[in-house]
């Protein structure tokens, strides 16, 4: 069966997120076309089950023949939603008025407002010849009642759900691997990969942040009825090797530089990197002595008028005995631009 995946803002993380999940849970997959804010793959899945894995996925479709299409049962009442050609479009309108439906089109529609209908929804859309038919939807609420339940949450603060989710995924984090957040704040990171029944490690150098991922590993475990896998340490991720003994995964957002309410000076910038640059290098030192399979990190850049300025990641990477599988921007506007590395030791074989 061919499904096509709609993706989210950033679709080369969320086109990642889709091969590595595949990979992880070694469902075979055949990628029939790669667009920018689409895929089209053949599988044999369970789309329902699916989309709640994904953090970059809005909704999966199914490819249906035209004729299927414009013999489609609808029930007497229902919204839908139409991206297809003209022609189609206008039989599917005779269709509805032949058959007297009380249909409402909501060509609009947020996936937030789809989950909160009364009435059955169907969206068919048309892309390269084939016609395709909704099968799931990402519900934006599960997060947002995260958000608001979990005893310590700052979403301004702290990373999303959704980015979590993605990274976690594209890290291969599955049952039984342990997975290291070794700048966790209030644990976001460590949630998804409880999710996914790792075993997870914390560290944190405020002792505050500590106690709040506590309460939040400890609230989410129940909330999700999974197992209190956990473990969070106040230490300084400059000196895990002598607190850790492995981790075959690490996730994180390390400290980015104080918060900025608007892009400082060359000068200011300078500084900035230069505290840095101390402690990546060093945690990057360490982190080589404790991991097996991949990391998954974000580090901060700067961009003045006509110039970027960033760490030579690159040449730190190297240092640490780092190689880059990839890559890959991840900016929002008008705020600090992030770039994510995904890296493994120059010596991973892919086994532990
Ligand atoms: C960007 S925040 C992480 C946010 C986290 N992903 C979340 O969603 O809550 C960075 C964290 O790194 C911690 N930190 C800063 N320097 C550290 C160090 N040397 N070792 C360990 N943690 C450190 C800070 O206390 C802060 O909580």
């Amino acid at each position: 069966m061919k499904y096509l995946f709609l993706l989210g803002r950033n679709n080369e993380l969320s086109k990642l997120e889709i091969y590595s999940f595949f990979n992880t849970e070694k469902i075979s997959f055949k990628i029939i076309s790669e667009k920018e804010d689409y895929l089209i793959i053949e599988s044999k899945i369970n789309p329902e089950k699916i989309i709640n894995n994904l953090g970059g996925t809005i909704k999966i479709f199914e490819n249906i023949s035209i004729s299927d299409f414009l013999n489609f049962h609808f029930p007497e009442k229902f919204i839908f939603k139409l991206d297809v050609n003209k022609e189609l479009r206008k039989k599917i309108k005779e269709k509805i008025r032949n058959e007297h439906l009380k249909a409402i089109e909501k060509p609009n529609i947020t996936p937030s407002q789809i989950h909160k209908l009364k009435l059955p929804f169907f969206e068919f859309i048309e892309r390269e010849n084939l016609i395709f038919k909704i099968s799931a939807i990402t519900n934006p609420n599960i997060f947002k009642e995260l958000d608001e339940k979990l005893p310590f949450r700052d979403p301004k603060i702290e990373m999303s759900f959704r980015l979590a989710k993605i990274l976690v995924n594209i890290s291969g984090a599955k049952e039984g691997k342990v997975l290291l957040d070794p700048f966790c704040g209030t644990g976001t990171i460590l949630c998804i990969g409880l999710e996914k029944n790792c075993r997870v490690i914390g560290v944190d150098i405020d002792e505050k942040r500590i106690k709040e991922a506590q309460e939040n590993l400890r609230f989410f475990c129940e909330y999700k009825n999974i197992p209190k896998n956990f473990e969070v340490l106040n230490a300084d991720a400059r000196e895990i090797s002598k607190y850790i003994k492995f981790a075959d995964i690490i996730v994180t957002e390390p400290y980015l530089g104080p918060l900025l309410k608007k892009i400082p000076k060359r000068e200011e910038i300078e500084k900035i990197l230069k505290e840095l640059y101390n402690l990546y290098s060093t945690f990057l030192f360490e982190a080589s002595k404790i991991l097996k399979e991949k990391m998954i990190i974000i580090l901060p850049y700067f961009k003045l008028k006509n110039e970027i300025l960033k760490l030579n990641y690159e040449e730190m990477f190297k240092k640490a005995n780092f190689k880059v599988l990839n890559e890959i921007e991840y900016s929002q506007k008008n705020k600090l631009k992030r770039k994510i590395y995904i890296l493994t030791l120059n010596n991973f074989t892919g086994t532990r």
